[in-house]
């Protein structure tokens, strides 16, 4: 059984590592990455291969950056040609990304069968480009794998059939808890942050959603809170290129206690987050991670589609205005103490996704 696994931006490397190693014991299944170049820059694509241990893709698509339009259908042509001369029986697309719909649209349109891994997540927000690639993947998407309950309620309710629905943990807890165990054996980070303080006494910060960052006085209102945050603790905050665009544009700039790092590859991030005293992000996998650790986390958004991260976890939605992540700042460390773990999230959820293919496909 030959199974196409896709990845092309950041957060998806993360989940294909443990699927595709778990596709190593699974016999009878030949799984080739398709990485579609939506990502291109060392430390945003092969920086995550090296870190997360993921062989070299069989097929690049080097489909670049764009308008939506313009990526989505680079990565769409391309796809095609591969799809058509290698017959795959099984796209496997993960996460909400252009190249999660690209592919799933013209895999389905070839007749070949679309697993969604990450379904079902809603944040009901249309302006999202995420949640308009969550929704179609998901209306045309045949498997469906699902990490919090909230994904299965949401698919049932939008007419998917209960047998098409797993509710198999999360494959980026698989990938977390991973990592957290090699990396027990490294001693220190091979990256030095200046000023950089001792375990708990930092914040470590995320900011790259269009929402946030390319809009001037959204922008200036998160810079203002984050400025007044780091009046009391450092803040490490590496920068996504769309946020150093946009920081230039717009002049913004931020107090000597916010040390702008680099994009970071996986292991020196977690290798600085997991020891933060909070994290501020407006990223959706993070809010996920610090779930699974235990650790304080600000989401500077005004909804998440990760609803499990607020009812369980130790996630604080704090919206985008300055007074908002302030309070949510307030709040954060209480609520820690009362958070737990979600079901499932165990680190094996590659290893019940493969086991529900290779039942469907006998
Ligand atoms: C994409 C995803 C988003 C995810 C984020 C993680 C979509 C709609 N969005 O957003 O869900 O959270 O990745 O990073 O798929 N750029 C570079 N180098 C790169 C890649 C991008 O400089 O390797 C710059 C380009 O100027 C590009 C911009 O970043 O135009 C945005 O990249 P793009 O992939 O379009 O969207 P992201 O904001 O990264």
């Amino acid at each position: 059984m030959k199974v196409f696994l896709v990845a092309g931006a950041r957060p998806n490397f993360m989940k294909i590592a443990p699927i595709y190693r778990a596709s190593l014991t699974v016999p009878g299944v030949d799984c080739r990455i398709v990485h579609t170049g939506q990502h291109y820059d060392h430390e945003m694509s092969q920086a995550f291969f090296d870190d997360l241990e993921i062989p070299q893709p069989q097929y690049f698509l080097d489909a670049g950056s764009g308008s939506h339009a313009v990526q989505t259908a680079k990565i769409m042509v391309a796809f095609e040609k591969i799809c058509e001369s290698e017959k795959p029986d099984l796209v496997l697309v993960v996460g909400d990304v252009n190249s999660t719909l690209a592919c799933s649209i013209v895999a389905k349109k070839l007749l070949i069968k679309v697993a969604h891994v990450e379904a079902g997540l809603r944040s009901f927000d249309l302006s999202m480009p995420e949640e308009i690639n969550r929704m179609v993947t998901d209306a045309i998407s045949d498997y469906f794998f699902v990490t919090e309950e909230s994904g299965k309620l949401n698919l049932l309710r939008e007419g998917r059939s209960v047998e098409s629905v797993h509710f198999v943990g999360h494959v980026m807890i698989d990938n977390l808890l991973y990592q957290l165990e090699n990396m027990k054996s490294v001693q220190g980070s091979t990256f030095n942050v200046q000023g950089l303080k001792a375990k708990g006494q930092y914040a470590f910060m995320t900011l790259h959603r269009p929402s946030n960052v390319d809009d001037k006085n959204t922008f200036l209102g998160i810079a203002g809170a984050l400025n007044e945050i780091a009046k009391e603790l450092i803040i490490l905050f590496p920068v996504h290129p769309r946020t150093k665009k946009m920081m230039e544009q717009f002049n913004i700039h931020f107090s000597d206690n916010i040390k702008l790092l680099p994009p970071l590859g996986f292991k020196e991030s977690l290798f600085l987050w997991k020891d933060a005293k909070i994290v501020l992000t407006d990223s959706g996998g993070l809010q996920e991670e610090t779930t699974a650790l235990g650790i304080p986390c600000v989401t500077i958004r005004e909804n998440t589609e990760r609803p499990i991260t607020v009812e369980l976890g130790t996630n604080v939605l704090a919206g985008t205005t300055k007074e908002g992540i302030l309070k949510a700042y307030e709040q954060c460390f209480a609520k820690v103490r009362t958070a737990s773990i979600p079901p499932l999230w165990d680190g094996k959820a590659a290893e019940r996704i493969w086991e529900v293919i290779k039942n469907s496909f006998k």
